[in-house]
């Protein structure tokens, strides 16, 4: 007998053929949005569930789920599942680690680029037919070449990020709850700092560090404050590692040049004063969005969940966070 599982939300069209051929499936919703409240409904008969970094796993679902054995989580990321939880009650969790990493660092890039030399701004000017000829000082940015960039959270996207922003001609500064060894320092030419000394250093300040108690509002409006004023701050991790209130007021006030966001504490919700401001480019959770990477992504988690419910070890299991 094919396994009953529940996916929250499409996987691309190969992915989910196959795990639709492969057990009894159930699409719980093809909006954007799933509540919580079907959620916990729909998982009550269900031994694998195939859910997304916008679904909370929490104790209510896991409570209505007596049969579940699995759960996939299509991301790197693993904050939205009760992990302790659900590994008391012998589920295995699974995540797709890896293949988003190039992606992700790809658009870190983006983001600085379009932030320091407010390509933004600029496409919309020209869109506006305001664009009357070259002048001296439209548009004025920031140069890279230089510059210190400082990486909070060195793990293989920081990293990724390094190796990129090396070519930049970026100096490199890093904060790690783990220092690196020498050998990759060197290779990454980076240089350790603790937290706020890295903040005051930098001109260009990166997140690529996980969301766990340790990083939820690890960058406060205290920590904002220590900040150059001609600095930007880009985050593509998860968007409750920075309180976003203070960073709205930082970026109004001036107290911070410009940010660069990804994601966001209250996602899909975006704190209503970053929408008036002109320095700050908003993204809606692309970090991994090529086609490429989000096939791979769909297959790598429909495979974990297949291998977890025919009772093998599935490659990607997430151990400790
Ligand atoms: C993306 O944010 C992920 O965790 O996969």
């Amino acid at each position: 007998m094919k396994p009953k599982v529940l996916l929250t939300h499409p996987l691309l069209k190969e992915a989910m053929d196959y795990l639709a051929e492969q057990t009894e499936l159930e699409l719980a919703t093809s909006q954007d949005f799933l509540p919580h409240s079907e959620l916990v409904q729909k998982i009550v008969d269900k031994e694998g569930l195939l859910c997304f970094l916008s679904d909370t796993i929490d104790q209510e679902v896991l409570d209505h789920a007596p049969a579940l054995r699995a759960i996939s989580n299509c991301a790197v990321g693993i904050n939205n599942i009760d992990l302790k939880l659900a590994r008391s009650r012998g589920i295995i969790v699974t995540n797709t680690p890896n293949i988003l990493t190039e992606p992700t660092a790809d658009l870190t890039m983006a983001l600085i680029l379009a932030t320091t030399r407010r390509i933004v701004e600029a496409d919309e000017f020209c869109r506006q037919g305001r664009f009357q000829g070259w002048r001296i000082d439209l548009f004025l940015g920031q140069g890279l070449q230089g510059k210190t960039l400082g990486i909070i959270g060195c793990g293989q996207i920081g990293q990724a990020v390094a190796r990129r922003a090396q070519a930049f001609g970026l100096k490199i500064i890093y904060y790690n709850r783990h220092r690196l060894s020498p050998d990759r320092e060197a290779a990454l030419k980076a240089d350790y700092r603790q937290l706020d000394t890295l903040l005051a250093e930098a001109d260009i300040v990166s997140i690529h560090a996980s969301l766990n108690p340790d990083s939820d509002h690890l960058i406060t409006g205290d920590k904002l404050a220590l900040m150059k004023r001609s600095a930007v701050l880009i985050n593509v991790a998860r968007g409750a590692i920075v309180d976003e209130k203070a960073l709205a007021k930082a970026l109004k006030t001036g107290q911070i040049w410009a940010a660069g966001l990804d994601v966001y504490e209250h996602e899909p919700q975006i704190e209503p004063d970053l929408l008036s401001l002109k320095n700050v480019v908003l993204l809606p959770h692309i970090g991994s969005a090529t086609y490429e990477t989000r096939l791979q992504m769909s297959l790598m988690a429909v495979n974990n969940l297949l291998e977890a419910l025919a009772g093998k070890t599935p490659a990607n299991l997430v151990k400790d966070s």
